[in-house]
């Protein structure tokens, strides 16, 4: 088979890990007979640099006429990094927020489980995680606040901001069938997480949600608010199978679902839309500080290229031999910087890719 896959470096550890993923894809084209062909694509901080803004007509064209997208991640350190100081729409994260809206990539993917091979890392109590966890956060990813009008004005005196958050019918629909069709191949259990006691918005996500569910009596719906779904995750995380919820709050709690797991390091992400086009990128960002020393955590990328092959390629035995392959690795004993304990012993983040592309 041949697929064109766009490849945005980016900024930060992002070339490192992204490296380190094209590696692994290399070595399944190689075992598996495929073809992929990879187009750079300037994003971030890195085309501010070039260009002057985050992303160009060009570059977002040359992204959409491929089968998919492998992104490590973008943006520098605010405090210090001279992207900051440009508009709000000309910062790095602007050209991810395009990428999202213009190719309509609604549905945000955010797996998050613990390793047995990393219980050592989790920051919960023994207890709570003995048994582990295994969820997925279904975030959708064009709507809500991140894309509502905004505005900051002067009013008597003071600086007054606003921002909308707005949801349609159709928008809470798509979202929610994406989550209920995922939800329906695992553990059958869809957690809605919304304010429906505060806000209009939620309460109308929780009716539309009601409605798709009618369509799946196997699967099992529950309501939770997004205060006690934060508290929930740190109580009993085993609870949860498929957690479907807004834009924002998406953002925030799969954050605090990936610390779970002893590190962000570990998760992957997929922004899916109805086609097979999808985006594929860690659930972390560029790590500046650490960023040329070689000892970013690659697998998360290397994970995110699984979904890859898994969601838009519909590669099934080559994402399963990428994941058999980080488990593995895992297994003999390797473990980068962030997830290091004592006994095992420590690679760079081009070793860690290499010993995962070894066992391929
Ligand atoms: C994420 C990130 C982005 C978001 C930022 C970089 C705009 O935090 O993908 O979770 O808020 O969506
Ligand atoms: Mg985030």
């Amino acid at each position: 088979m041949e697929r064109k896959i766009a490849v945005i470096r980016g900024d930060g550890i992002g070339p490192e890990i992204v490296d380190g993923a094209l590696k692994v894809i290399d070595a399944i084209s190689e075992k598996y007979g495929h073809k992929f062909i990879y187009e750079d694509v300037l994003m971030g901080g890195a085309s501010i640099n070039v260009y002057g803004k985050p992303l160009t007509d060009e570059f977002l064209s040359k992204a959409a006429s491929c089968d998919a997208i492998l992104l490590g991640a973008i943006g520098g350190d605010a405090s210090v990094s001279p992207w900051y100081k440009l508009e709000s729409f000309l910062r790095p994260e602007a050209g991810l927020l395009k990428l999202r809206k213009s190719l309509n990539l609604f549905a945000n993917l955010r797996p998050s489980y613990l390793y047995d091979e990393l219980k050592d890392a989790c920051p919960l109590k023994e207890e709570i995680v003995e048994d582990g966890f295994d969820m997925v956060i279904m975030r959708e990813l064009t709507g809500g606040l991140y894309f509502g009008e905004r505005e900051t004005v002067l009013k008597n005196g003071e600086y007054v901001a606003h921002d909308n958050l707005v949801y349609s019918e159709s928008e809470i629909r798509r979202i929610a069938i994406r989550a209920f069709d995922i939800a329906r191949k695992r553990n059958k259990k869809v957690t809605s997480v919304d304010k429906a006691n505060v806000i209009d918005t939620s309460r109308l996500w929780r009716k539309v949600i009601e409605e798709v569910s009618k369509e799946y009596p196997d699967v099992k719906l529950e309501h939770m608010l997004v205060d006690n779904c934060a508290m929930q995750l740190i109580k009993n995380p085993k609870q949860f199978d498929v957690i479907l919820t807004e834009n924002m709050f998406g953002d925030i709690l799969s954050d605090e679902a990936s610390m779970i797991t002893g590190s962000i390091g570990m998760l992957s992400s997929a922004s899916l839309r109805d086609d097979s086009f999808g985006m594929y990128e860690p659930s972390h960002g560029s790590a500046p500080d650490i960023a040329g020393k070689d000892i970013a955590n690659p697998i998360a990328t290397i994970l995110s290229a699984a979904m890859m092959l898994r969601y838009s390629f519909d590669m099934i035995a080559e994402a399963n031999s990428i994941e058999n392959a980080v488990k593995k690795v895992l297994e003999d004993g390797y473990r980068t910087v962030d997830i290091m304990s004592e006994g095992k012993k420590e690679v760079s983040c081009s070793k860690m890719s290499e010993l995962i592309a070894d066992r391929i």
